[in-house]
């Protein structure tokens, strides 16, 4: 099998989840290959059995670099069997309302993009203080403290739960 894995990433989780899931794919056998958007753009689909699309959200929305890859890709995709990982710090924790919002995200993606994924999970992200600016800093710091009282504010946080992650990945692909 073999499997692209594209990603978009403002302050590196996505990333590292995108390098993650395609260290895991090569390990057990396959043939994996790896790219920002930017860097996908123009690929042939064509190529790959599986594509696994990953993007963040920030502001209620996903990284406009994204949104264009995939409003551009869509009529390329079709035909193409494509798992979507959205991150966020909503995914971290059980509010019903904060849910709510990623389906919200989530529809008002493929509404503007004309484009809907095979299946979408929704995945936690990281609160990373040390990529941020003064100004993100400064509204993260409120939101992390009000929706995670144990964690240390100064310091990077990782909430990504890695073992849920491989299960899903590894289901999709038949691994
Ligand atoms: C400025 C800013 C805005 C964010 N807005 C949201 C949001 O609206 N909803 C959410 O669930 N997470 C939000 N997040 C959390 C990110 O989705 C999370 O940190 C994710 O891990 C970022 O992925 P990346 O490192 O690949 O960019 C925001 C983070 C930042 C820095």
């Amino acid at each position: 099998m073999k499997v692209l894995v594209a990603y978009a990433s403002s302050e590196g989780q996505t990333r590292k989840i995108a390098r993650w899931i395609s260290d895991r794919i090569a390990d057990s056998g396959h043939s994996v290959e790896l790219a920002s958007v930017a860097d996908a753009a123009g690929i042939d689909f064509g190529r790959f059995d599986r594509v696994i699309l990953a993007a963040s959200i920030h502001v209620g929305h996903y990284q406009r670099a994204f949104t264009d890859f995939v409003s551009t890709e869509a009529k390329n995709m079709r035909g193409t069997q494509v798992l979507f990982l959205s991150i966020s710090l909503a995914a971290a924790g059980h509010d019903a309302e904060d849910w709510t919002g990623l389906d919200r995200v989530l529809s008002d993606f493929c509404a503007a993009t004309g484009w809907t994924p095979d299946k979408t999970e929704q995945i936690a992200g990281a609160y990373k203080p040390s990529q941020y600016d003064v100004f993100r800093r400064f509204v993260m710091r409120r939101i992390v403290a009000a929706k995670d009282p144990q964690a240390e504010l100064d310091a990077d946080k990782e909430y990504t739960d890695w073992q849920r992650l491989a299960e899903e990945v590894d289901d999709w692909l038949g691994l």
